[in-house]
């Protein structure tokens, strides 16, 4: 294919076939052009380079539009460096770079048009100032990195890679848009350090990893999954707008980020871990079908409402502390008690069961219930009794709603009274007394929800979201 084409060019240059040959390809060099007739003689005789491509900055000036029409495929790398006349690199026909297109230190380039192009092994972008028209018509099938870092772009908006393994966006002060047509993101997506920036990403779908600061909104209507780790930190913003969110497998992060009052994530049904720290005006989490966690859940702020009524097992450690001392635990403090928190618990707030105390325990192990004999003997009894347990725990639990429900609306002395209880220091609580239904309530633990959840979709509610 590529020799036929050779030939063709060739014989209609009228140039030898083995020069010819040799000027298209170049697999272990770069060959820079640095002038007009340089890149007509290249243009006029390949479709495919086999090697790397430099456009230089050219004494006679006439590069300062390179328009690399008829070339297909560079197979190496396109790399335009340090280049103070360059305003426009397009092509027509490109549509393949195997290597890099490396931008670097263009000051004056403002026009990049390729939009044939469809495939490319890294975009690596850096002091771009005027570059504002970019345009990859046909769409980015995939690239393995993209990096844009310190240049003075003020958007990038409509970029249309459909698939990237690594994208990082970094210490551009004067970005204040992103938007990227992109599908997934393979390994790991980083946004920080730019201007406050509104991140858009309309048809994300999954990506691996993500990290992303200075963020002033975010918007990722369609991301369902995340394989690893969702950071956001150092950021102000009102919403957190992930609607579609239901599993990530790592932790979900939000940190030191200002302005955001409520988070809900509707659709979560798994995590990883749970980091919620610092937020100055967060009050309410809304976390609605969330079930499992594997991981540890750590949070802290000045919560009113944490609702996670689905929540059936947290593997890991959980500490929840909030300045405000009207937050409720009882909820906390009984998956607890049933042991489908599995780890350290601490929940700082109010404990409106006294029978779940241990004054005798240190915090941590404040809550770990002891097994009794008659618990113990039913260790062992089959399926049947486990499934029994579940369905009991289950009752029990929202058993035990209606009761707390009913306290609150009749008595609000019964509340004081909680209040009082949650005030105390942690060290100096009434002895631990497991109260009715104890031994329903030890089976769960041993048995029920707690061991089956992280192995299997614990979801009761009918669901409309699969775990994988
Ligand atoms: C650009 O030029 C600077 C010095 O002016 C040099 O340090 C740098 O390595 C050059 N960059 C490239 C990519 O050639
Ligand atoms: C960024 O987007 C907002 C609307 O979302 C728009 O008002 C603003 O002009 C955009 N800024 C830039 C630099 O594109
Ligand atoms: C995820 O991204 C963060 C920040 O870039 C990094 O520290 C961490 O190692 C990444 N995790 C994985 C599994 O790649
Ligand atoms: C991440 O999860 C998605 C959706 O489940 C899956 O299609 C993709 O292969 C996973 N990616 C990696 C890198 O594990
Ligand atoms: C948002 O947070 C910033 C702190 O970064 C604060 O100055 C600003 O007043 C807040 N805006 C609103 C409306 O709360
Ligand atoms: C909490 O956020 C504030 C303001 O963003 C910051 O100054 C402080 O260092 C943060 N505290 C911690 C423990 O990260
Ligand atoms: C939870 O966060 C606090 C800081 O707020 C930190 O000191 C502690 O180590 C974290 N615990 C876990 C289990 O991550
Ligand atoms: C504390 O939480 C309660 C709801 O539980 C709320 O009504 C109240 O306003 C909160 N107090 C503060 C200071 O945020
Ligand atoms: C917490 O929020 C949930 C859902 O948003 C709501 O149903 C519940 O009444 C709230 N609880 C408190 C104590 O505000």
């Amino acid at each position: 294919m590529r020799l036929r084409w050779w030939a063709i060019s060739c014989a209609t240059l009228l140039i030898d076939v083995a020069l010819c040959q040799d000027a298209c390809s170049k697999p272990d060099a770069t060959t820079t052009i640095s002038n007009a007739g340089q890149l007509s003689t290249l243009l006029s005789s390949c479709k495919i380079f086999d090697g790397s491509i430099a456009i230089a900055a050219s004494d006679a000036r006439d590069l300062r539009l390179v328009d690399l029409d008829n070339l297909e495929e560079i197979t190496g790398d396109l790399v335009v460096a340090n280049n103070t006349q360059l305003e426009r690199l397009a092509s027509q026909t490109l549509v393949k770079i195997g290597g890099d297109l490396r931008l670097n230190e263009c000051p004056q380039m403002d026009e990049l048009k390729m939009p044939k192009l469809t495939r490319v092994g890294r975009m690596l972008w850096s002091s771009l100032p005027n570059l504002q028209d970019y345009e990859f018509d046909a769409g980015i099938d995939s690239v393995s990195r993209v990096d844009i870092s310190n240049t003075q772009l003020q958007a990038l908006t409509g970029l249309n890679i459909k698939a990237a393994d690594e994208i990082f966006i970094t210490n551009n002060p004067y970005m204040l848009n992103i938007s990227i047509l992109l599908n997934n993101v393979g390994k790991s997506l980083v946004i920080k350090d730019n201007g406050p920036l509104n991140v858009e990403f309309p048809n994300l779908l999954w990506a691996n990893n993500m990290t992303l600061s200075e963020i002033a909104s975010i918007s990722m209507p369609r991301l369902n999954y995340v394989n690893d780790s969702f950071r956001t930190s150092h950021s102000a913003f009102f919403a957190f707008d992930v609607p579609s969110l239901s599993v990530i497998k790592g932790t979900l992060a939000l940190n030191d980020v200002w302005n955001v009052t409520t988070v809900n994530l509707p659709g979560l049904l798994s995590a990883g871990g749970l980091e919620i720290r610092n937020n100055t005006d967060l009050t309410v989490v809304s976390f609605g079908q969330l079930a499992t966690v594997t991981g540890n859940v750590n949070i802290s702020g000045h919560f009113s409402n944490i609702s996670t009524y689905a929540l059936q097992s947290v593997t890991g450690d959980f500490h929840l502390a909030t300045s405000n001392s009207s937050f409720d635990c009882e909820d906390f403090d009984y998956l607890k008690s049933i042991e489908s928190i599995k780890g350290v618990y601490q929940c700082e707030g109010r404990h409106p069961d006294p029978s779940l105390f241990d004054p005798t325990t240190p915090t941590d192990e404040r809550l770990k219930p002891a097994l009794s004999t008659g618990a113990k003997a039913g260790i062992g009894v089959g399926a049947a009794v486990a499934a029994a347990a579940i369905i009991g725990g289950g009752l029990l639990y929202l058993l035990r709603r209606k009761k707390r429900v009913a306290e609150m609306d009749g008595t609000g002395d019964k509340a004081l009274e909680y209040q009082a209880l949650g005030e105390l220091d942690s060290k100096k609580q009434e002895p631990l007394e497991l109260g009715h239904g104890k031994e329903a309530q030890e089976l769960a633990a041993e048995h029920g929800v707690s061991e089956a959840s992280p192995t299997q979709p614990v979801r009761s509610v009918a669901g409309t979201h699969e775990l994988p």
